[in-house]
């Protein structure tokens, strides 16, 4: 079990995230889910250590925590050494471009990858490493769809194999109900409705989480 404090972040003021604090489980998939401005990406952000939160906490004290985050990033080099940046085992940046299907792009320069390209190098980049803790944020958005299927399974495995607490931020209802174990959804940078994938996604107790589900269609 990994411990979560409460978290709170506000700029100017103006509160975004306001979080209760939660405890994840190790082998676990969480799907965070809510609107633009929700405070998804602050969430992560302040997992992953990027930025801090209003109290200026350490979150975490001998937990590896992996992060991909919503703007992918990539150095001025070729694919597979910007994969290898993520660990060493060249065989297993193979497997991974091999599973991910850009191997053909391996020697390529990873500034003229497409956006689709560049997540999924992220992804096989963050997957070379073992994490305690690891947060995907928005993943397969610039994903078509067999390769977030793909993306998907690998997730799966990934989990199973290195029994992380893997948090996936989607605006995928799909996704969630494909994957998650548990879904947290937030509204106005509060959490206001958490538990199993089958109840949030199809029996949500508040209002919110119930709009939320028919506007996007489920
Ligand atoms: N550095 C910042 N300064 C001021 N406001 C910020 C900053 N970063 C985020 N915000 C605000 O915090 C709110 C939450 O942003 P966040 O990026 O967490 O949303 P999100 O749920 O990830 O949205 P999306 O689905 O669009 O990715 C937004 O209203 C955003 O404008
Ligand atoms: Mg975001």
């Amino acid at each position: 079990m990994i411990k979560i404090p409460p978290l709170k972040k506000t700029y100017s003021s103006r509160t975004v995230l306001d979080f209760p604090g939660t405890d994840l489980e190790k082998g676990r998939i969480y799907a965070v889910i809510g609107s633009n401005g929700s405070g998804k990406s602050t969430f992560a952000k302040i997992l992953s250590g990027m930025i801090k939160d209003d109290d200026k906490q350490k979150l975490f004290k001998d937990i590896a925590v992996g992060y991909m985050p919503q703007r992918n990033y990539s150095f001025r080099m070729s694919v597979v050494r910007n994969i290898l940046l993520g660990g060493k085992d060249p065989s297993l940046a193979n497997e991974l471009m091999e599973r991910l299907k850009i191997s053909h792009l391996k020697d390529k320069r990873a500034k003229s990858l497409s956006g689709g390209e560049t997540a999924r190098m992220a992804l096989a980049r963050l997957m070379m490493g073992k994490y305690d803790i690891v947060i995907l944020d928005e993943p397969t958005s610039a994903m078509d769809m067999e390769s977030s299927l793909l993306t998907e399974e690998l997730i799966k495995e990934y989990v199973k194999n290195t029994n992380c607490a893997l948090i996936l931020i989607t605006h995928s209802l799909q996704q969630a109900k494909r994957i998650a174990d548990d879904v947290l959804f937030f509204h106005k940078g509060s959490l206001l409705e958490y538990g199993s994938a089958e109840k949030v996604l199809y029996e949500p107790e508040n209002a919110e989480t119930k709009k939320f589900l028919e506007f996007y269609g489920s």
